[in-house]
């Protein structure tokens, strides 16, 4: 399992905002992205991935790859996969997940919940352009990559995150939107120990 967690500073927690303005509605557009990038590949879906959305510290939602259905490559019918998971946010008692449609669920927790829990499934590794070069690592297993979206972490985040993850990698000296930084680190993965065959 591959999972993601971006942290979604301005990101809506309600559900009425425009799908015609989805950079306007605290960039919606990079969280729709990130989704698209962790899940999909050209014409299929990758198995065993998890993204996960924390909307202003209040609210995350998870797109499961094995389980999302009807997600495709544009950011405006995947918007809309997320205005139906806030459409459910009431739902959403204490800490307990409500899925809103096929493989994508909201639950009322911020990064600091949502971060504990999935530390216990699998390598928590924060991605920053000024971390430990990613080939210095062994690839972990059960990676749970922790993302900021447009804007930097804040130093709260920081804190937090230095004191819970096993690493801070950069996946290189250039810096990545956030959905970049996802397809570069599926890559990595991807090829890890991959064999390109007697020449
Ligand atoms: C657009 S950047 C955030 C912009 C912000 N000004 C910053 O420098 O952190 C989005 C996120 O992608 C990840 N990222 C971008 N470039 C990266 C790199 N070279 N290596 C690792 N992660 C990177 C980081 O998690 C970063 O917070």
């Amino acid at each position: 399992m591959r999972q993601f967690v971006v942290v979604g500073h301005e990101a809506p927690t309600t559900p009425e905002f425009s799908l015609d303005d989805l950079p306007g509605s605290g960039r919606l557009d990079v969280l729709c992205r990130c989704v698209v990038a962790g899940c999909l590949l050209s014409h299929s879906i990758r198995s065993a991935v998890r993204v996960h959305l924390v909307l202003d510290d209040a609210f995350t939602i998870t797109v499961d790859s094995d389980e999302v259905r009807n997600l495709r490559p544009d950011e405006r019918s995947t918007a809309a996969l997320l205005r139906t998971a806030l459409e459910h946010r009431e739902e959403a008692i204490g800490h307990q997940p409500v899925q809103s449609s096929p493989g994508v669920t909201i639950r009322r927790t911020g990064l600091e919940h949502a971060i504990d829990t999935l530390a216990e499934e699998g390598t928590l590794v924060v991605l920053d352009e000024d971390g430990t070069p990613v080939d210095e690592h062994p690839p972990p297993s059960d990676p749970v990559f922790v993302l900021s979206d447009h804007l930097s972490f804040s130093d709260a985040e920081r804190a937090l995150l230095a004191d819970r993850a096993t690493a801070t990698v950069s996946l290189g000296p250039e810096p990545l939107h956030a959905d970049q930084a996802i397809t570069v680190a599926h890559a990595a993965l991807d090829t890890a120990g991959f064999d390109h065959g007697s020449p």
